[in-house]
């Protein structure tokens, strides 16, 4: 059973005839890095608004650990599903930015010593704990993102999606970031999903792509298998990431070096060439 399973989701606006999601069939398997890639206007955050049941699918099915989201389950739902939106803004509303961190872990009841325990491991991870007096309002954009993350950190969801983390975020908040995205591999079981036009962060962190253009899946599977394909990408106006390219455009130059996708596998294929051409 798939933690997140949609079959042949459907979505349309009511005021908009084209379809903004055209029978979707997305799998999150346990334990996975699943970046979904698109340009604006793909389809993205409409799709992770499935996720929790903010939208209803108009045809198709969406399965969370294999039932269908209830009225019923709904709270169940968005305890293993936790989202942070595009734009952190409305999702923050406490005067401080400690207590926006600690709402969603009250909310589910806990007791007073766990929700300090999570609320400060989710302000340490995120890297704001010097802001956790000051009020959420006042913050500039990237760090408004970084305590939205925090809260959904906080409530230790099975499934956390990220709609654009990085959007706002400076190079350290993204450096952060992805690290603690990887950490989270190693350190707990938790899935995450997220969305990105970014090419280039991709293939530090995901082990699975969908790739979405108009409301479909255009694309999916590995970051070898789908950075290869290079004209289907700048097809639906994204980029192919830099190593690949360098490498791709290498090759064609007839100087032979192994595809590499990671800044860590890069630097192996290069070196492996200078040492074997040397
Ligand atoms: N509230 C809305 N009303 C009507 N159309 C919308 C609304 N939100 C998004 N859309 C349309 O749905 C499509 C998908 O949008 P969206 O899911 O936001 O894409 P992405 O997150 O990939 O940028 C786009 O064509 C967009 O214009
Ligand atoms: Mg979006």
């Amino acid at each position: 059973m798939h933690l997140i399973e949609t079959r042949d989701l459907t979505y349309s606006y009511s005021s908009v005839s084209q379809k903004a999601l055209d029978k979707i069939n997305f799998i999150a398997p346990r334990n996975a890095r699943i970046a979904v890639l698109g340009s604006n206007g793909a389809g993205k955050s409409t799709l992770f608004k499935h996720f929790n049941g903010i939208f209803r699918p108009t045809s198709g099915s969406v399965l969370i650990r294999g039932e269908p989201i209830t009225r019923t389950n709904i709270r169940e739902v968005r305890k293993f599903v936790g989202i942070v939106f595009q734009n952190a803004d409305d999702q923050i509303f406490s005067p401080t930015v400690e207590q926006d961190v600690a709402f969603g872990p009250t909310n589910l009841g806990l007791d007073e010593e766990t929700i300090h325990h999570r609320v400060h491991e989710a302000l340490r991870i995120m890297g704001i704990e010097d802001i956790c007096d000051r009020v959420p309002h006042h913050l500039s954009g990237g760090e408004k993102k970084r305590v939205a993350i925090a809260g959904a950190i906080a409530m230790e969801p099975e499934v956390l999606v990220l709609d654009e983390p990085t959007a706002g975020l400076d190079p350290k908040g993204i450096h952060d970031l992805l690290g603690f995205i990887n950490d989270l591999k190693k350190n707990s079981g938790m899935t995450v999903i997220f969305s990105t036009h970014d090419v280039s962060l991709v293939p530090e962190i995901a082990d699975y792509i969908y790739v979405m253009s108009r409301g479909r899946i255009v694309a999916q599977g590995t970051i070898a298998e789908v950075f290869i394909q290079t004209e289907l990408l700048k097809s639906v106006r994204l980029d192919v990431p830099l190593y690949p390219k360098l490498i791709q455009s290498l090759r064609d130059k007839g100087i032979p070096v192994s595809m590499a996708f990671t800044f860590e596998e890069a630097e192996k294929a290069f070196l492996d060439a200078f040492k074997g051409g040397s």
